[in-house]
């Protein structure tokens, strides 16, 4: 249970909240490259903690990112003119460069050097992974770009997929970390029907990415069998591989739209080789962690208006606990039945409990020590290149102990993608 005060820490994310100002000290993704496709094409709304934006591609191909009202006189942005290196705005015809400049002003005098003491906030831009990310921190703090290995990848070994959840970020990151979950929602889905036994072990261990949360099923000759997920900060999850052990890594992060939406992120790759169509046919079949969202929208088919299509004969018969189809719907669901907000203050948190616990806890203690004037640890350059995993051993062995050898540094990837295009300055 948390005081509401706590709750309020964990979920709050607008300009100007602790965890608002923790999260601005990372680089976040905001859309797609392809929702860009080519320069001076048309601009696109962004909302991401709880800031309207708007996101363009000008002419050299720079992305840039800027406050959806123009600084005139507030009129949208996204109705500007893209066009000759900055995006117009249609009101009174003022422009602005992907740094936020203005660059014209047609609407005054020519003599006027009002222009030059006007600009629009923008934030710097870069493309990884065929995905445009922002940095909307303080300047002088922002960080290397994070070694992610699925951005490293070329885009044949790597399949991405985004959907809004109408929930709180932090609902969709407990239940990512809610590893007695598996046991029960997805029952009858997960691992392709196989039934997942209920883990009796919880470990997290605090990293300098994040942590390891580490849940343990025991299993003959006294082992245990670890299922190591990885919290990289400070919304990314590492899913812990397995499956055919050649099978593909899956990951996810969670992104604050506002304090009551945010947008699920969920990307299938594989370190060494293009994905094939069995790959993602299993992926399909077995997972969903990717959703089939209406054309043009990031807005599931299957959601909230229409009961997540459960299927009541499915749930009776035992073949689905839920009766809704697919882990991505089940933890959607789930999660956005708690309502918009969830409080955290009625509820009751037993032993199993234990990683979403020290979720938490971590998540507040990086706040806290951001607040005391601390370093934020895990925009280290290199931490966040690491690879999820699962290992047996023996019960004896202190997890702690083993996780250096099962937990390795990824190696640097054989091909870096280049970019279709070339990426905003950042300065
Ligand atoms: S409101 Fe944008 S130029 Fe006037
Ligand atoms: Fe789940």
């Amino acid at each position: 249970m948390l005081s509401r005060e706590e709750n309020d820490l964990l979920i709050r994310t607008n300009p100007g909240t602790p965890m608002g100002r923790y999260i601005r000290h990372f680089w976040i993704p905001v859309l797609f490259s392809q929702q860009l496709p080519e320069p001076d094409c048309p601009p696109v709304r962004v909302k991401v903690l709880g800031e309207k934006l708007v996101a363009f591609r000008d002419s050299q191909g720079r992305v840039g990112l800027v406050d959806e009202r123009c600084p005139h006189r507030n009129a949208s942005m996204f109705f500007g003119r893209n066009e000759e290196s900055g995006l117009r705005c249609v009101y009174h015809g003022w422009k602005f460069d992907v740094t936020g400049r203005c660059v014209d002003m047609p609407s005054e005098p020519p003599e006027s050097n009002f222009k030059n003491k006007v600009s629009i906030e923008a934030y710097p831009c870069e493309e990884r992974g065929e995905v445009v990310w922002a940095y909307m921190g303080e300047p002088a703090k922002m960080p290397a770009f994070p070694d992610l290995e699925w951005t490293r990848v070329p885009p044949s070994h790597r399949f991405s997929s985004r959907h809004v959840m109408e929930c709180n970020w932090m609902q969709g990151m407990d239940g990512g970390f809610d590893a007695s979950h598996l046991s029960f929602l997805h029952k009858g889905d997960a691992e392709g029907g196989r039934i997942v036994d209920l883990a009796t072990e919880y470990e997290p261990i605090v990293t300098d990415f994040g942590a390891i949360m580490a849940s343990g099923r025991k299993r003959d000759g006294g082992n245990v069998h670890w299922s190591l997920d990885l919290l990289l900060l400070p919304f990314h999850k590492l899913i812990n591989r397995h499956g055919p052990p050649d099978a593909q890594i899956g990951t996810h992060m969670w992104v604050p739209i506002d304090d009551e939406t945010c947008m699920i992120w969920s990307i299938e790759y594989h370190p060494h080789r293009p994905l094939t169509d069995r790959d993602l046919a299993r992926s399909k079949k077995f997972l969903y962690i990717h959703t089939e969202n209406n054309p043009g929208s990031d807005h599931a088919v299957i959601n909230r208006a229409n009961d997540y299509m459960v299927d009541r004969e499915r749930q009776a018969s035992g073949a689905s606990f839920t009766g809704m189809k697919g882990l991505g719907i089940q933890d959607c669901g789930i999660q956005e039945s708690m309502g918009p907000i969830s409080d955290r203050t009625r509820e009751h948190l037993g032993r199993y409990d234990r990683l979403v616990i020290h979720l938490r806890r971590i998540l507040m203690s990086e706040v806290e020590g951001m607040e005391a004037g601390k370093p934020i640890k895990a925009t280290v350059p290199g931490v966040h290149a690491v690879r999820s995993a699962c290992a047996t051993i023996h019960s004896g062995e202190p997890l702690q102990n083993a996780i250096e050898k099962i937990i390795a540094p990824v190696p640097p990837p054989l091909v870096v993608e280049k970019p279709l295009l070339a990426t905003a300055e950042v300065h």
